[in-house]
C-alpha cells in the first residue's frame, strides 16, 4: 500500500519514517506509550482527549534492520516495517501485539439478504471500508474490555461495536453497536500480559474484535487520520495508569456526590420535589440529591423556570437546603429557536451556533420544539455557556446535569457537512459530532468552577475520551428489565477501564414499569455503583424506595444505609483514582491478573482492593455461586471465613446481596446520616478484618479545591497477627487539615479478646456480633488485643 521505507529521521522522541508518497510519525511519549500516526486527511490536530504536553524525555535507540526499523525505549521494541506495518514487542522479544498482514476476509455468510430483509430481520454484512483502518492479528489469547459504554458482557472478543454518540431508547440489546458515548480506547489482556489502544480518531469509528475474521481484529474511522496510542502494561493497572495520563483522571467529586441521588422525569412542581423530600427524612431513608428534570423549566427553554410550578425557584431549592438536599437541574444543548427568548438571541447575536453548508444556524428538533445548537467547540461559547449557570447557582443549585447532547436530534440526523468553529480550525459535523457532549460538559464544569469555587458535579450522557475530568455519567435510557440490571455490571466495569471510574445506571430502570423484587436488587447493586441514583421515565409506575411495600422499602433503606456507612471507603477511592486512573468498581482481574477465572466474570466485581460484591441479577434467585480468587475471605453477613481460589454458594433471600471482605482488610465507615453533613463526623469507625495488611485514609473538608494545595490528613492503620496477639499501629503521615477525629470506634470480626491495651491502657471492650468493639483516643498510636 504504502511501499518500503525509504529512509527516517530521528528527532528527539520522534522518528519520522518515509514511505516515497507520505511520512509515518513514531512517537515515543514515554517508554511505554508510543503514538503511532499517519496524515491520512492532513496534519495533527489537537486531541480532544489529551490536554497539554504529556511527552516526557525517553532514551530512543533506532537501527534499521533489513527492511525494518527498529525503535527501542527501556520497555518496548517497535518493529516498523513496509506498508507501515507495526509491531509492539517487549525488550525481551516477546511479541504483545502486531499488525495483521494475511489476506482480509469475513466469515463465510450464505443465503440471500433480500428474503430475510423481507420479514424485517436486521442484515449485518458489514465489512470493513474505512477511510481509516488498523488490523491487527488474533494471536489467540485476547480478551478484550474497555471501549466505554457498551452492551453485552465483560470480554468484547467476537463483537463490534461503532462509536457514533447516538440517542437510542429502544431497549439496549447485545445487538446495539453504539449507545451515547464514543471512547475509542481498547484495554487487550493476554493472558498475564496487558495493553491498550487508544485511537483518537474522533470521526464514526468502529472496532471489530474477531467477528469478521477470526485470525485479526480492527479498528478503523470513516475519516481522519491514523492516529493511535500503544500503552503497554504489562498489568492491567498500569495500561489504565498509562491511558489516564493521556486523557485525565476523575477528579474528587464532593462528598456528598457519593450519597444517594433521587431523581424522576419529571418532578414537575415544587409541591412534589418537596413531598419527595419530606418523604425521605420521615421515613429516614438517607438521600443527598434531588433533580429537576426538564419539567422545571418554562416550556423547556434552558435557563429558565416555570414561574407557577417552579414559582419563587430560590425559596424552594433553599427551603431543600434546609433539610440536607443538594438541588441538580437539567439542561439540555437545544436552544429553542424562538425570537425574544435571551438566551437565543445572545447566541444569534454572536454567532454561537453551529451552522448549515450555507452559514445559517443549523435547526433541528428536541423537547422544546426546534432548536439551534451552541457551538461548544470555540472557547467563546464554553465561557458564555460555563456563566451563563450563574442564573441557577445563584438560585442554590448545586449541580448540573447535561443531556441530550450526543447531540440529539429529533427530525433526523445532522448532516455531516454542518460546521463548527473547532477553535478557530474550522470543522465539520462529522469530525465533530462525538465531542460535542465532552466539549459541553467541559465548559460547563469550568464554569461551575470559577461560579462556586468547589469541586463542580456534572452528569452527562453524551461522551468522549477524557470525559471523566469534567464529568459523571449515566448510561442513558435503559428499561426495567432484569437483563438491564445484568448488563449494568459489565457496562460500568468497562466504563471504569476505559478512564470514566464515576458512573452508574439509572437505578430501577428508566423505562418501563419498575416492580418490587427488582428495586430492591438494583438498590442493592447501586450502594456500590460510583453514582447512585434512582431514575425513571414520564408515565412509568412511582419508583422511590418506598413504591413497592414495606419489604422492599426496608431493604432499600438497608442498603441504602450501608452506602453511607462505606461513604469514607468509597471517598478513599475516589481520591486515590485521581491519582492512579483506577475505578472504584473494578473487575476481579484488576486485582487479580495471574487468575485466569477472573477473566470473564460478569456478575461480580470489587469495590476497591477490599471488597468483593457478588449481587443477584435474576428474578427469583434465592442462591448464587461467588468466585473468591486465592486468599481469605470474611463473609460481610455471616462472618463465615473462605479460603480461595474457589466458588461458594451464598444463599440470597431477598434482603441478601452477597458481599465478601479480605481479609486483613480496616475498612473506614461512617455512622448513618440522612445526609452528608447532618453531623459533623468526630469518630471514624474502623471495621476490621484481622489478618496481614495496611490502609490509607483520607479526610478533607469534603467540597472545595483546598485539599489540592495540601489541606488534607492521612492516616495509616497497620495491623499483623503475632503469636496470639493482633497489633494495629494506627498513624497519621499528613495533617494538612485543621479537623482530626478525636477517637477512632474498632470492631474487630470474628476474634474472642481477653484484653485490649491501646498505648499501654488497658480499654474495655464489648462482644459483639462473634468480634468485640472498643472506642480509642485519636491520638492513639498502637492498640494491641490478646486473643483467647
Ligand atoms: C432523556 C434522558 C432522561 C431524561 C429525559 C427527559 O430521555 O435520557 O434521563 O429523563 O430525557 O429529560
Amino acid at each position: 500500500m504504502y511501499g518500503k521505507i525509504t529512509g527516517y529521521h530521528v528527532d528527539n522522541n520522534k522518528v519520522r519514517i518515509d514511505y516515497g508518497r507520505i511520512s509515518a510519525t513514531v512517537e515515543a511519549i514515554t517508554p511505554a506509550i508510543i503514538n503511532i500516526f499517519l496524515p491520512l486527511s492532513g496534519s495533527k490536530k489537537p486531541s480532544h482527549a489529551i490536554e497539554g504536553e504529556k511527552g516526557v524525555p525517553v532514551d530512543l535507540a533506532v537501527k534499521q534492520e533489513a527492511d525494518e526499523l527498529v525503535i527501542t525505549t527501556d520497555q518496548l521494541a517497535i518493529r516498523v516495517g513496509a506498508d507501515f506495518k507495526v509491531d509492539f514487542h517487549t525488550r525481551a522479544g516477546q511479541v504483545i501485539c502486531r499488525d495483521y498482514r494475511g489476506k482480509r476476509e469475513a466469515f463465510v455468510r450464505r443465503g440471500k439478504t433480500s428474503l430475510i430483509g423481507e420479514e424485517g430481520h436486521q442484515v449485518v454484512a458489514h465489512i470493513g471500508g474505512n477511510r481509516v483502518e488498523v488490523l491487527k492479528e488474533l494471536i489467540g489469547d485476547e480478551y478484550f474490555y474497555g471501549l466505554g459504554e457498551t452492551t453485552g458482557h465483560l470480554n468484547k472478543r467476537g463483537y463490534q461495536y461503532q462509536m457514533w454518540n447516538t440517542d437510542d431508547p429502544s431497549p439496549h440489546t447485545e445487538s446495539h453497536e453504539k449507545l451515547y458515548k464514543s471512547i475509542p480506547f481498547l484495554l487487550t489482556l493476554r493472558k498475564k500480559l496487558a495493553y491498550g489502544l487508544f485511537f483518537d480518531n474522533s470521526y464514526h469509528s468502529f472496532f471489530n474484535l474477531g467477528k469478521e475474521n477470526g485470525g485479526y481484529f480492527y479498528y478503523g474511522a470513516k475519516d481522519g487520520n491514523l492516529n493511535y496510542y500503544f500503552i503497554y502494561g504489562p498489568s492491567v493497572q498500569q495500561v489504565l495508569a498509562g491511558y489516564t495520563y493521556l486523557t485525565g483522571t476523575t477528579p474528587l467529586p464532593q462528598l456528598w456526590a457519593l450519597g444517594y441521588h433521587q431523581s424522576r422525569h419529571s418532578y414537575d412542581s415544587w409541591q412534589r420535589v418537596q413531598e419527595v423530600a419530606t418523604a425521605f427524612r420521615e421515613k429516614k431513608i438517607p438521600c443527598d440529591v434531588l433533580y429537576l428534570d426538564i419539567e422545571y423549566m418554562d416550556g423547556y427553554r434552558i435557563f429558565t423556570w416555570d414561574r407557577e410550578r417552579f414559582a419563587d425557584f430560590s425559596a424552594g431549592v433553599a427551603k431543600l437546603q434546609a433539610m440536607g438536599f443538594k438541588v441538580v437541574t437539567i439542561i439540555d444543548p437545544g436552544v429553542k429557536k424562538e425570537k425574544g427568548y435571551p438566551v437565543y438571541d445572545e447566541g444569534l447575536k454572536n454567532d454561537y451556533y453551529i451552522k448549515d453548508k450555507d452559514g445559517i444556524p443549523y435547526v433541528n428538533r428536541v423537547w422544546p420544539g426546534e432548536v439551534v445548537y451552541p457551538d461548544f467547540s470555540n472557547a467563546k461559547v464554553r465561557e458564555w455557556w460555563g456563566q451563563k449557570h450563574r442564573l441557577l447557582t445563584e438560585q442554590g443549585v448545586a449541580g448540573i446535569w447535561n443531556d441530550m447532547n450526543e447531540p440529539a436530534s429529533f427530525d433526523g440526523p445532522i448532516p455531516d457537512d454542518v460546521t463548527f468553529n473547532n477553535d478557530g480550525s474550522p470543522a465539520t459535523h462529522a469530525e465533530m459530532h462525538n465531542v460535542y457532549g465532552h466539549l459541553m460538559a467541559k465548559a460547563t464544569y469550568n464554569g461551575l468552577k470559577t461560579l462556586t469555587g468547589k469541586r463542580p458535579f456534572v452528569i452527562t450522557r453524551a461522551c468522549y475520551a477524557g470525559t471523566q475530568k469534567y464529568s459523571t455519567v449515566w448510561t442513558g435510557d435503559n428499561c426495567s428489565h432484569w437483563e438491564h440490571l445484568r448488563m449494568a455490571v459489565p457496562m460500568l466495569l468497562n466504563l471504569g477501564l476505559s478512564g470514566i471510574s464515576f458512573c452508574g445506571t439509572d437505578v430501577g430502570g428508566f423505562s418501563f414499569d419498575c416492580n418490587g423484587e427488582l428495586l430492591a436488587r438494583w438498590v442493592q447493586l447501586g450502594a456500590f455503583f460510583p453514582l447512585f441514583r434512582n431514575h425513571s421515565n414520564m408515565y412509568t409506575r412511582d419508583q422511590e424506595p418506598w413504591a413497592f411495600g414495606a419489604e422492599v422499602e426496608e431493604i432499600c433503606r438497608q442498603y441504602i444505609n450501608l452506602r453511607y456507612t462505606f461513604l469514607p471507603y468509597l471517598y478513599d477511592l475516589m481520591w486515590e483514582g485521581e491519582k492512579t486512573g483506577l475505578p472504584l468498581m473494578r473487575p476481579l482481574f484488576l486485582s487479580y491478573q495471574d487468575d485466569e477465572e477472573t477473566y470473564e466474570l460478569n456478575d461480580q466485581f470489587m469495590v476497591g482492593d477490599c471488597l468483593l460484591v457478588a449481587p443477584v441479577l435474576q428474578q427469583g434467585q434465592r442462591c448464587r455461586a461467588v468466585y473468591l480468587p486465592a486468599g481469605e475471605w470474611v463473609d460481610y453477613w455471616s462472618g463465615e471465613r473462605h479460603r480461595g481460589p474457589g466458588y461458594v454458594l451464598k444463599k440470597t433471600p431477598l434482603s441478601v446481596c452477597p458481599i465478601y471482605v479480605k481479609a486483613g482488610s480496616i475498612l473506614p465507615n461512617f455512622p448513618v446520616r440522612n445526609y452528608v453533613g447532618e453531623r459533623e463526623i468526630a469518630e471514624l469507625i474502623l471495621d476490621l478484618y484481622p489478618g496481614e495488611g495496611s490502609y490509607t485514609h483520607y479526610q478533607d473538608d469534603g467540597e472545595t479545591f483546598n485539599y489540592r494545595a495540601g489541606e488534607y490528613n492521612l492516616y495509616r492503620f497497620t495491623q499483623r497477627l503475632t503469636g496470639d496477639k493482633l497489633v494495629l499501629d494506627l498513624e497519621k503521615t499528613a495533617a494538612g487539615y485543621e479537623r482530626s477525629y478525636q477517637s477512632f470506634l474498632l470492631k474487630v470480626r470474628g476474634i474472642a479478646a481477653t484484653a485490649v491495651n491501646a498505648d499501654g491502657h488497658e480499654v474495655a471492650f464489648a462482644k459483639e456480633d462473634g468480634g468485640i468493639m472498643f472506642r480509642i483516643p485519636g491520638t492513639t498510636k498502637r492498640v494491641e488485643i490478646r486473643m483467647e
